[in-house]
């Protein structure tokens, strides 16, 4: 892939996300002096199929949402011992729960005794929960603590396996909860994080504090969806007025496993290519990571500093409908009224983005799909190479062996 950034730097050497942007400021402005950006091996088509076939988004929802961490929630909407949060968006209902002990436990929302949801609000603070149909009680760790009639059951051994929560894998990182929404998994992180967790601690999420959190209901494929996050070829037709002013389509890609990191060309960048390295004002670079499979962190992309971090998370319900999750974040809380200012104007700024742009766009597109012929297949330009890697890896890892190069 030419153009593209070749790190060889060790991790260990990156302490901050300044020292990480520096680094990266090396490939991207040479991009810049060359003229080029970072591109893919080869043109991808793409079959329609992949985007409206309703058996392969079955496989998908089972191997990427079912057998894959995904981010349930932010460290910071668990804030102390009690707090919970529900989460189905895996396909799973699921609840996350922080002890006394300040851990974070996963459970199945699903009473063990006939099956009734548990915890019915979305959020709040509880030491225990209770089964609203027969009255079974747990507290936060999934034990039961009452069982009504409990003796009418027969002996106590026979209700034994069936007393307590389903627990699912779990772990807190990074500022971020990850879930494996089946509870016969296990859960290896490192294995699947690949290499990007020094990235993702550089951002400093487990101080975030929420300041907007909304939820986008989209009839497209989520794959779509994310497909727009995954190209700056359209930066300049459909954004033309909404991003003008934030950053250029010249980036560098690099690949962590099924995970990608975006570097973005900040506009003015040309002048740094007269410039000597250490004038460079790195803390102005856009960041953009993809956590396969659904979730995108955004670092300074939609305001001029590394304070203002927006998280998107799409969520499929169907083959041609998604939930986008946003989370709008401050790091290290509101800092200033300043600090508020930038954080509303990149909320507004991305919000109307996705919903009157990408989003728009998306939904025309998949009615579009829809009425194509069996096999058609449709051109990804080399220069939209997140979608490219993103199509491979989705092949890859479902066995599928598509996304036909040349
Ligand atoms: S279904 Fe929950 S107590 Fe009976
Ligand atoms: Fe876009």
């Amino acid at each position: 892939m030419s153009g593209n950034s070749l790190l060889a730097a060790p991790l260990a050497g990156r302490k901050s996300l300044h020292d990480l942007r520096r680094q990266l400021a090396g490939p991207l402005v040479e991009n810049v002096a060359s003229g080029t950006t970072a591109v893919s091996a080869a043109v991808l088509h793409e079959n329609a199929d992949f985007y409206r076939d309703a058996a392969r988004y079955a496989d998908e929802q089972r191997t990427f949402f079912r057998q894959m961490p995904v981010v349930a929630c932010l460290s910071s909407e668990l804030p102390e011992p009690g707090s919970f949060k529900t989460f189905d968006e895996a396909g799973l209902p699921i609840v996350l729960s922080r002890g006394k002990d300040g851990q974070v436990r996963a459970f199945l929302n699903i009473c063990p005794h006939r099956a009734s949801r548990i915890v019915r609000e979305e959020q709040g603070k509880a030491s225990r929960f209770t089964c609203r149909f027969h009255g079974w009680t747990f507290d936060c760790t999934g034990k039961a603590l009452g069982i009504p009639g409990a003796d009418l059951f027969g002996d106590p051994e026979e209700i034994d396996p069936y007393r307590n929560l389903i627990a699912c894998p779990v772990e807190e990182r990074h500022g971020l909860v990850f879930v494996l929404a089946d509870p016969e998994g296990t859960m290896d992180l490192d294995a699947h994080l690949a290499g990007l967790e020094h990235d993702i601690e550089f951002i400093g999420l487990a101080s975030a504090e929420i300041v907007h959190a909304d939820r986008l209901s989209v009839d497209a494929n989520w794959k779509y969806g994310l497909d727009t996050f995954f190209e700056t070829y359209h930066l300049n037709a459909l954004h033309f007025e909404t991003f003008k002013g934030l950053f250029s389509p010249i980036c560098v890609f690099d690949t962590f496993g099924p995970h990608h990191r975006y570097t973005f060309a900040p506009l003015g960048i040309e002048g740094w290519v007269g410039m000597a390295p250490e004038e460079w004002p790195v803390d102005a670079i856009p960041l953009q990571y993809f956590l396969f499979p659904n979730t995108i962190i955004s670092v300074g992309s939609t305001s001029s500093t590394g304070l203002t971090v927006n998280i998107h998370r799409i969520f499929p319900s169907s083959a041609g409908h998604f939930t986008s999750s946003l989370s709008f974040c401050a790091i290290g809380g509101l800092a200033s009224p300043e600090h508020r200012e930038e954080v509303e104007r990149a909320y507004a700024v991305a919000r109307a983005a996705l919903v009157d742009e990408d989003y728009s766009v998306a939904a025309e597109a998949h009615a579009g799909l829809a009425s194509l012929p069996e096999g058609t297949r449709l051109p990804v330009g080399r220069q939209e190479i997140g979608v490219w890697n993103f199509h491979h890896n989705v092949a890859r890892l479902l066995g599928t062996g598509e996304g036909s190069d040349g």
